[in-house]
């Protein structure tokens, strides 16, 4: 089957760190041209696309602000003509006990975690349905499933990306666009290592060992676990895939 990956355009949010740079780099390394939308500089990202020989873009953006998403689709329209495939995957986390949760914490989690998600989407939908091929993948995570505690807002942004996920593969199955969510567990990035520690956990290098302990399979999740599971929604192979959500875990079966 020839590459499904060449020379797609994919804007990949939150790629400067953590799991969004992996995507970045898988995807490059797969054939695509890569934009990454990111509020932070992302200079370790654009080289790594660079070295697999492929066009890169970035755009300072701020994915819960309609401006700054509308100004990124301006960009990528300017720059590449198109959006083939959207990875929403900029998010943050916020550890807090729900009675301290303010309502601008509340806000601020589900504006970057999930309306974010809607803005880009009804950017760079429209330009999908006319070419009648498109491939969303959505940033779900497997706490939505086993939850963590003092993770209110987290886990109901994440549970809004499940539904957002279902919602829209149905309206966009008949336009050749899927719609699908991966759910990590706990993962080394910088934003998880920032995180700090669950209840129950000493510290982050504690939480790895807690939460493997969990799993199937027993070590500590990489972003690089994750990389293959987008390359096959992302391609040909799973056109007939969507509306589903990942759980890449190591197998989180145990209580
Ligand atoms: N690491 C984990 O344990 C884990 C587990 C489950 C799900 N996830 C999800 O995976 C995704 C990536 O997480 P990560 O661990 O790589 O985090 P990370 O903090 O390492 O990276 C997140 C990236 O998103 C960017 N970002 C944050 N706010 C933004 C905004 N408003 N606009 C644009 N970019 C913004 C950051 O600058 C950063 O580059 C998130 O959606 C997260 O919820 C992570």
């Amino acid at each position: 089957m020839a590459n499904s990956h060449r020379d797609k355009i994919a804007v990949v949010t939150g790629a400067a760190s953590g799991i969004g740079q992996a995507f970045a780099r898988r995807l490059a390394e797969d054939g695509c041209h890569v934009v990454i939308a990111d509020v932070q500089a992302a200079d370790d990202t654009l080289k790594a696309i660079e070295r697999a020989g492929r066009r890169s873009l970035f755009v300072q953006c701020d994915v819960s602000s309609p401006d700054d998403v509308a100004a990124l689709a301006a960009e990528v329209e300017r720059a590449f003509g198109q959006c083939d495939i959207l990875v929403n995957n900029a998010g943050i986390f916020q550890m807090q006990p729900f009675d301290q949760v303010k309502f601008t914490d509340w806000r601020r989690v589900l504006s970057i975690n999930l309306d974010s998600a809607f803005l880009t989407c009804q950017a760079f939908v429209p330009g999908m349905k006319r070419r009648g091929w498109g491939r969303i993948v959505n940033m779900a995570s497997s706490t939505f499933g086993t939850v963590t505690l003092g993770y209110v807002h987290y886990i109901a942004s994440k549970g809004g990306m499940i539904g957002l996920t279902r919602a829209l593969a149905s309206e966009l199955g008949p336009h050749g666009i899927t719609v699908n969510a991966i759910a990590p567990t706990l993962t080394r990035t910088p934003g998880a290592m920032k995180r700090g520690p669950r209840p129950g956990d000493a510290d982050m290098e504690q939480a790895f060992v807690n939460n493997a302990r969990r799993q199937a399979i027993p070590r500590g999740m990489t972003p690089d676990d994750l990389t293959g599971t987008l390359s096959y929604l992302t391609g040909d192979d799973a056109a007939f895939v969507t509306g589903q959500t990942f759980y890449v875990n190591g197998g989180l079966v145990r209580a």
